[in-house]
Order: C-alpha cells, then sequence, then structure tokens
C-alpha cells in the first residue's frame, strides 16, 4: 500500500469513531445519532444532558460515569420476602409494594442510593458508545423515554445499582419506543431488571452480543445468582436476542409475555440456579441456535405461551416456510431442555428482518470471545 493510501485509510479509521457494525434482526436498520459528530461527555451532568436533549448524538464514554450519591441516599421500611439471610435482597417499597403484596414478609429498613431508583432520560437519534473498554455507568441505569426511537447502546458498562434492594433501579428499560439496539453491553450488581421492557409496544428491539452478569452478593433467591434478568413484557413487540451471554442467574431470563415474538438465538446461558425463560400468556418463542449449559431449568413450567424449540432436524425443516431456512438446534449440557414444538406463531416472522443463527456448537467460543463491553 502507498503512504498516500495508508493515511487515507488511518482518516477513515478515526472518522469512523462511533458505532461499530450494523444490527440483525427486528432493528436492522437502527442508525441512532447517525452522522452526528461525536461528543465526549466528561461529567455525569454533561452526560445527563447529552441523552436527554432533543439532538441526534454519537455519545462516546471514555471513562466511567459514576452516579451513586449524586442524588442522596433514600430510607424507609422495606420488606424482607425472601428471607432476612445476608446472601437476600430486600425490597424497597416502592408504590406501597410490600404493604400491598408482601404484607407479611418481615420488615427491614432500607437505605439505598436514590440515583439508583430511575434510570437516565434517553431521547431518539441517540447512539451511546464506549471507548475501547472505558465506557462505565455505575450506580444509575439507562431508560429510553415513551416515545423515543431509533437508539443504539453499544459497548457500555451499566453496574452497581443498588444491587441489594429489589426497586433499586434497572440497567436498561425500553417502554413504548422502537428501533433500540444493545450490543457489546455489559450489566452487573443490578437492583431490579438487567433489561426491562415494559407494558407498552417496544416494537423491535435487537439485543446482541451483550453480557448479562448475573453474579451478585445479594439475590432474591438468596444463593449469590441473580433473579431479575431479562423481563420482555410488551404490548407489540418484537425481540431478537443473538449472541447473548446470560450468566449466572437464577429466574426471569428472560421472562417473556404479553405480545412479545422472540427470535433467542445462538445465546449462551451458563450456570443458572433456577430457570431461564419464563413464558406467560402472550409470550412467543423461537429459540434456535443456543447453547444451555448447567442450566436447572431451560425453562420455566408450565409454559403458557408458545414456544418452537428446534427439537431435531426433521421438525426444524418447518421454519422454511417462515423464515425462509431450517432452525438450528439446540445444545445442552448438564442442563434441562426446552422441548416444545409449536409452530401456529411462527407466521409472526412474516416480512420481517431475521437474524442468521450458526450451529449450537460454535456458540460458546463465539460468545466468550466476544459478548460484553470492552471486546468489540
Ligand atoms: C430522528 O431522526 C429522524 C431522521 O433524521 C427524524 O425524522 C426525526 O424527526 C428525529 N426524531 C426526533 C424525535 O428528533
Amino acid at each position: 500500500m502507498k503512504i498516500t493510501a495508508i493515511f487515507a485509510a488511518l482518516a477513515m479509521r478515526a472518522a469512523a469513531v462511533g458505532v461499530s457494525g450494523a444490527a440483525e434482526g427486528f432493528a436492522k436498520g437502527v442508525t441512532g445519532g447517525g452522522s452526528a459528530a461525536p461528543v465526549y461527555p466528561s461529567t455525569t451532568d454533561e452526560l445527563v444532558s447529552y441523552l436527554g436533549d432533543s439532538s441526534p448524538r454519537v455519545i462516546v464514554l471514555t471513562k466511567t460515569f459514576d452516579f451513586r450519591g449524586t442524588e442522596g441516599t433514600g430510607s424507609g421500611t422495606g420488606c424482607a420476602p425472601w428471607g432476612t439471610g445476608s446472601g437476600c435482597q430486600v425490597a424497597i417499597n416502592q408504590n406501597n409494594w410490600c404493604t400491598e403484596y408482601q404484607p407479611n414478609a418481615p420488615k427491614v429498613s432500607v437505605n439505598y442510593d436514590k440515583a439508583g431508583s430511575l434510570g437516565i432520560t434517553v431521547k431518539s437519534n441517540k447512539s451511546i458508545v464506549g471507548s475501547g473498554n472505558a465506557g462505565v455507568i455505575k450506580g444509575k441505569g439507562l431508560r429510553i423515554v415513551s416515545g423515543a426511537n431509533n437508539v443504539i447502546i453499544q459497548n457500555v458498562a451499566i453496574t452497581d445499582i443498588n444491587p441489594k434492594y429489589v426497586w433499586g433501579g434497572d440497567a436498561i428499560t425500553v417502554n413504548d419506543a422502537d428501533m433500540v439496539w444493545i450490543d457489546h453491553v455489559t450489566t452487573a450488581r443490578i437492583g431490579r431488571q438487567h433489561i426491562v421492557l415494559g407494558t407498552k409496544a417496544s416494537k423491535r428491539v435487537t439485543i446482541s452480543n451483550s453480557f448479562i452478569d448475573g453474579t451478585s452478593d445479594y439475590s432474591a433467591t438468596c444463593d449469590g445468582y441473580h433473579y431479575w434478568g431479562i423481563y420482555l413484557f410488551g404490548s407489540s413487540d418484537l425481540v431478537t436476542m443473538k449472541g447473548n451471554y446470560i450468566y449466572h442467574t437464577s429466574g426471569r431470563a428472560p421472562k417473556v409475555q404479553g405480545n412479545t415474538l422472540l427470535h433467542a438465538v445462538n445465546n449462551y446461558w451458563y450456570q443458572n440456579s433456577g430457570h431461564a425463560f419464563e413464558i406467560g400468556q402472550g409470550g412467543y418463542v423461537l429459540a434456535e441456535g443456543n447453547v444451555f449449559q448447567n442450566i436447572v431449568a431451560a425453562a420455566e413450567s408450565p409454559i403458557s405461551g408458545q414456544l418452537f424449540s428446534s427439537p431435531d432436524t426433521n421438525t426444524n425443516a418447518v421454519c422454511s416456510n417462515y423464515i425462509g431456512r431450517a432452525c438450528q438446534l439446540n445444545g445442552y449440557g448438564s442442563s434441562g431442555a426446552l422441548s416444545q414444538a409449536d409452530t401456529a406463531f411462527l407466521t409472526n416472522f412474516g416480512g420481517k428482518n431475521i437474524a442468521s443463527a450458526s450451529a449450537y456448537t460454535s456458540v460458546v467460543a463465539s460468545v466468550n470471545a466476544n459478548a460484553g463491553q470492552g471486546k468489540l
């Protein structure tokens, strides 16, 4: 290569700061802040301002933004529905949850960080991108606001949101939105949900290459495994989960219901002390090419929604009618298995962007190499 060509290539790389790659699956085509000039917030206030203003933005995180302590401490009487052992989570009495739903649970005093309770407002047309392994948000999550669309969260770690407290805060909230891509994100030590799609329509969402780390000193199952993983409760949601590492959880990873079509492909579930899937009424799940290793129950029983679990190659051929190719088998090691082959809902994939699938045999190596913040 000539020197001038090398300089041109370097200039292009420098200009390309921002989002890497493109979303697969339902949120294919999402552009976030597009070609807006990147901004580099230096304080928590600046980060909040860039995420919540109405300009398209490419927001590059080059450091840790620690929100802990920025809004003071909340205290009061909460409850301990899962016991008072030192490894148990306890609950804040948010919206009278303890008094209404857990009247017989032991009362406990709670002291939590208020910053965690509500995520940072994220408006439309934003890319939030970590630089290398530097982009970390501590003590507060991201909340894509009602009506927002076109948001990319890539290569960011969101951690340490009141891990002791249920209702202490969620890492990523989407509710009443469209076109959201969560990619190469790590979430760890969270009070409530790592990712939650609320009851309103979240429409098209892709969650890829992300690391849901359920390791926690406090758990609703009191065993170091986080219960509140991924909650997909939409009224009209299309969710692709591809290439994610869902580690050390004990439930709701994911819980799918409402009216949610989930394509779960090439994900790796490892070490779960309870169940991975919970499929309630209105949850429609196509699971293919995933690996379940050391998972007590791949799905909680009973399944009230519909599930096509790609059980064998003969059955999997039917996928060609709906997604244009056969479905891939899932792999199981020392693990409970999914075994259901509902096909009625597969017609819902018609006309949608469908993620590709690799054989499950390549998933562990690929997820270990790629999933999470800092692995881009
Ligand atoms: C987001 O960007 C699109 C395309 O540029 C534009 O049409 C839309 O109005 C923007 N949305 C908001 C809320 O600014």
